[in-house]
This record gives structure tokens, sequence and C-alpha cells, in this order.
């Protein structure tokens, strides 16, 4: 049911933990299944330095915010907020239907916490003008 990539970032997550004087924090849940996930980010001249999760939630949701980690890791803003839920799965070499939404979470939470990084630091990010992480997204 789960691919190799799958359970290996769920036994084996990255960037694991919080970071106290973070730029930006987004908290995320899914009212359905009522799993949480919480991204960190360090963000120095519109690169993000890091970037660590914390995911109350099933393995696919903790496999999607540790590959999410990875793949913004070291990138610009801008490709940061590239990021979709699919690109989560691929990178996880796929997930099963019934678990799309945990790398959808995945997403949310990324983009959740440039939002608050944009308020706290009072920039527009392109992308985030009708971001509500409130609502129920579908991809
Ligand atoms: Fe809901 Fe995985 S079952 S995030």
């Amino acid at each position: 049911m789960y691919t190799e990539k799958v359970m290996e970032h769920f036994r084996n997550p990255r960037n694991v933990g919080e970071i106290e004087d973070a730029d930006g924090v987004g908290e995320v849940g899914n009212a359905k299944c009522g799993d949480i996930m919480k991204i960190y980010l360090k963000i120095e001249n519109g690169i993000i330095e890091d970037v660590k999760f914390k995911t109350f939630g099933c393995g696919s949701a903790i496999a999607s915010s540790s590959m999410a980690t990875e793949l913004i890791k070291g990138k610009s803003i801008e490709e940061a907020m590239e990021l979709t839920n699919k690109a989560v799965a691929e990178a996880l070499d796929g997930l099963p239907a019934v678990k799309m939404h945990c790398s959808v979470l995945a997403e949310q939470a990324v983009k959740s916490a440039l939002l608050d990084y944009s308020k706290k630091n009072n920039i527009v990010i392109e992308g985030l003008e009708d971001f509500n992480p409130d609502e129920d997204h579908h991809h």
C-alpha cells in the first residue's frame, strides 16, 4: 500500500522539531481525520535557511511533512510557494488515494508559515493573497 519512500520518511523523518526564533510559523489541521501539522521557517534574504516540523497525525502526514521540509530547505520563498501537494506525493513515489489529503496538509502548512512570515514582515508574497488555511482545500 505504501511506497518504500513513504515508509522510509515515516520511520526516519527529516527536520523534526521546532525553531525557537522562527520567522514564520504555520499550523494547519484536517477536521476530518483530526491530524495537525506545524511548520517553522527560518528565512534570511528571501531564502529558507532552516525548516522544522511537528506533526501529530498519520504516517503519511509525517512522511509528507518530512518530504516537504526537504523540498523547500535552501530554496527561495518563490520556489517554496510553488510546492504543491502533488509534488510532495510524487517525491514520495505516490500516496494511496485516501491519503492524498495528508500531502495537502503539508502544502498548506508551508503556505501558512509563509503567510505568517509575510504578515510579520509586512510584505506581500505573490500567490498568498487568497490563501486561507482554515478553508478545506481540494486539489
Ligand atoms: Fe489525515 Fe493523514 S489521515 S493527514
